[in-house]
Formats: C-alpha cells, sequence, structure tokens
C-alpha cells in the first residue's frame, strides 16, 4: 500500500522550523472491509515536541478520515486514549513524539485482550463491567449525615495514590492474565475498589472483598508489574493489588 505522505508547505521562514518526518506504523482493523488486521504507513512532517495524538490528528483530518480511534480532552485526564505505542500501552496524547524515538516507525496499535471494533477502538464494555461488578461508590448506613462526613489528613492519605485513576485501561489491557482469558476482574477495577475498601468513611469494605475474592478476582494477580509500568498516572496499580491482597487475609482495612 503506497504510503501517504503529508508536507508542511515551505517557506523560508518556516525552512528554520524543527519539523521531521516521521513515519507512523499505525494497525488498521475494518470488519466491512477484511476480517484481517493490516499495518499502514503514514508519514507525517511534526515538530517533535508534538504528541502522538497530534500526529494522528494530522493523519486522520488530511491524509486519511477513515481512521479510526478515541480522544476527548487531549491532555490526560480523560482516559479515552490509551494505545500501544511502540509496544507499550501509553495515552497518545501524553506521550511526545522526541520521547519515542522518532528516527524510527512510531508503531501505534489498539489496547490488548479487548474486542478491537474498528482500527484503535476497542470494545471497552467487559472492562467497564468489571469497574461497576466492585461497586465504585462510596457506601453507608443508616441516616444521611446534617454535615458532611469529616475524615482525618492520614484517613484520606490512605486510599490517595487510587484516587487518580481515570481509567483509561492502559494497565488493564497491559496485564498478561487479562489477555489470556478476558475473565480476570484486572488492576483498573482492584484500583478502584481499593480506593473505596481504604476510605475510613465507606461501609461496604467486606462486600468488595468477597467480590475480589472469587476465582477471577485479585488472586489472578501475577505481580508482573505491567500494570504500574503502563499507568500514565504513575499510581503503583501493583502495590494497591496487594494491599488488597492483604486485606483479605488479615481483614484490617
Ligand atoms: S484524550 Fe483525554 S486522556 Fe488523552
Amino acid at each position: 500500500m503506497a504510503t501517504p505522505t503529508l508536507e508542511k508547505a515551505g517557506t523560508a521562514a518556516q525552512d528554520a522550523s524543527p519539523y521531521i518526518t516521521v513515519t507512523f506504523r499505525i494497525r488498521r482493523f475494518n470488519p466491512e472491509v477484511s476480517a484481517e488486521a493490516t499495518w499502514q504507513d503514514f508519514e507525517v512532517e511534526i515538530d517533535p515536541k508534538e504528541r502522538v495524538l497530534d500526529g494522528l490528528h494530522k493523519i486522520k483530518w488530511d491524509l486519511d478520515g477513515t481512521l479510526t480511534f478515541r480522544r476527548s480532552c487531549a491532555h490526560g485526564i480523560c482516559g479515552s486514549d490509551a494505545m500501544r505505542i511502540n509496544g507499550r500501552n501509553r495515552l497518545a496524547c501524553k506521550t511526545l513524539i522526541k520521547d519515542i524515538n522518532p528516527a524510527k516507525p512510531i508503531t501505534v496499535e489498539p489496547i490488548k485482550g479487548l474486542t478491537v471494533l474498528k482500527d484503535l477502538v476497542v470494545d471497552m464494555e467487559p472492562f467497564f463491567q468489571a469497574y461497576r461488578d466492585v461497586m465504585p461508590f462510596l457506601i453507608t448506613k443508616g441516616n444521611e449525615p446534617t454535615r458532611e462526613r469529616l475524615q482525618s489528613a492520614e484517613d484520606r492519605e490512605r486510599f490517595d495514590d487510587t484516587t487518580k485513576c481515570i481509567l483509561c485501561a492502559a494497565c488493564t489491557s497491559s496485564c498478561p492474565v487479562f489477555w489470556n482469558d478476558g475473565q480476570y476482574f484486572g488492576p483498573a477495577a482492584i484500583v478502584n475498589a481499593h480506593r473505596f475498601i481504604f476510605d475510613s468513611r465507606d461501609e461496604a469494605g467486606e462486600q468488595r472483598l468477597e467480590i475480589l475474592n472469587d476465582k477471577d478476582g485479585v488472586w489472578r494477580c501475577r505481580t508482573t508489574f505491567n500494570c504500574t509500568d503502563a499507568c500514565p498516572r504513575g499510581i503503583e496499580v501493583t502495590k494497591a493489588i496487594q494491599e488488597v491482597k492483604r486485606a483479605l487475609i488479615t481483614r484490617r482495612f
């Protein structure tokens, strides 16, 4: 397949620009055209200080409007543009071209372990079902208080790290256990269970622990640390999973 090229219009002023030519090697899949995925190269003039998401935008807007991917905020908040970039899960909007060796083709693929719908878009429903299953909301008993539920700074600190999750699925889809059968709850669901299990105001910790005591629950973790490496928010995912395991054994949380 011929490589579509996007060149920046040359002027004397732009000759000094930092733009370089980068090859994006993208995994394409359209079930209406073929049952097989294929690789397609695009050459793009881009400033190395721009992000992979900027390169994908240039391709979609100027070279091939059929290229399909998710993104929304473009600032690392919404979690919608997790993808495999050079073989590693990252957010396209947080990955600078200069940080991933633009001298070589930049490979971009959908995240693994979830059904690919088209190009870089996967079916996130199994991921969100596991999230819903751990009841990711505050559960309390009795009457509503007449003022806010107070919490000490120390108690808040206990689950601070796991509040940072943006549900991008970079962790879950980097986990070999999840790749194998897709039944495992996965790191993101456990992280979000952790966020409430260790919240001193919550009263459903035991319930959540029992949910994760399932054969497809927390014990499936093999401590490979892929999830921690993949998290774009720097959450210590494997540590959180270990803390949930420990809470299941000690029933102290
Ligand atoms: S587009 Fe929202 S996190 Fe990247």
